[in-house]
């Protein structure tokens, strides 16, 4: 399921370099005390995320070096995982990210349906971004929360029990700066038995 974000991007838009800033140092000093030290591989996911977050969403290749010299590993290493994971964006993404889960339970309780709606409300198709910037959206495997189907994930929540009402008010909400209601959007808790109404957003 690729998509133009696991591509890397234009030479034109690659930082000429790449470094963490002083938190993000001290915090991968942190990950790696996690791991025993002849398994320095281990911290490579959580490096490329911070590196990923400090670059604004995706991975230039300097982070990709830098991750490498950083941990004393070999480049290929850090960019099997960087390319293997849908959650890494090796070319920039829209300010708003949507992730939408098409995996079988999320495809049997109406995952196309979001991705529909995305596509033509903000004109855009899967693995694009729009004009302005502000949506990219992609199809993505299973977000393990299968039980409250079906589920995307935009920024770093989830936005679950989806329709097409739901998402297309959380959309909105987006466009004019509102607050989102994250989690299941018919209030259910966990995943409970559902036993109320339907919530405004
Ligand atoms: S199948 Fe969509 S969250 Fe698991």
């Amino acid at each position: 399921m690729g998509n133009k974000f696991q591509n890397f991007a234009e030479e034109d838009l690659q930082p000429k370099s790449f470094e963490f800033n002083n938190e993000n140092v001290k915090k991968a000093n942190e990950f790696i005390k996690i791991y025993p030290q002849n398994y320095k591989e281990s911290s490579i996911m959580p490096l490329l995320t911070l590196a990923q977050t400090q670059c604004g969403g995706w991975l230039p290749k300097k982070a990709i070096e830098y991750i490498a010299n950083f941990l004393g590993v070999s480049e290929m290493k850090v960019l099997e995982l960087a390319t293997f994971y849908s959650m890494y964006n090796l070319s920039p993404i829209g300010k708003t990210h949507i992730e939408v889960c098409t995996t079988t339970p999320c495809m049997l309780r109406g995952s196309d349906n979001i991705v529909k709606l995305c596509k033509n409300k903000l004109n855009l198709n899967v693995g694009e971004s729009t004009e302005d910037g502000l949506f990219s959206l992609i199809e993505v495997e299973c977000l393990g929360a299968c039980v409250n189907a079906p589920v995307a994930k935009i920024g770093d929540h989830y936005y679950e029990d989806l329709n097409e009402e739901n998402f297309d008010k959380i959309i909105e909400n987006i466009k004019n700066n509102k607050k989102l209601y994250k989690g299941s959007q018919i209030l259910r808790k966990g995943s409970e038995p559902y036993k109320g109404k339907p919530i405004k957003i």
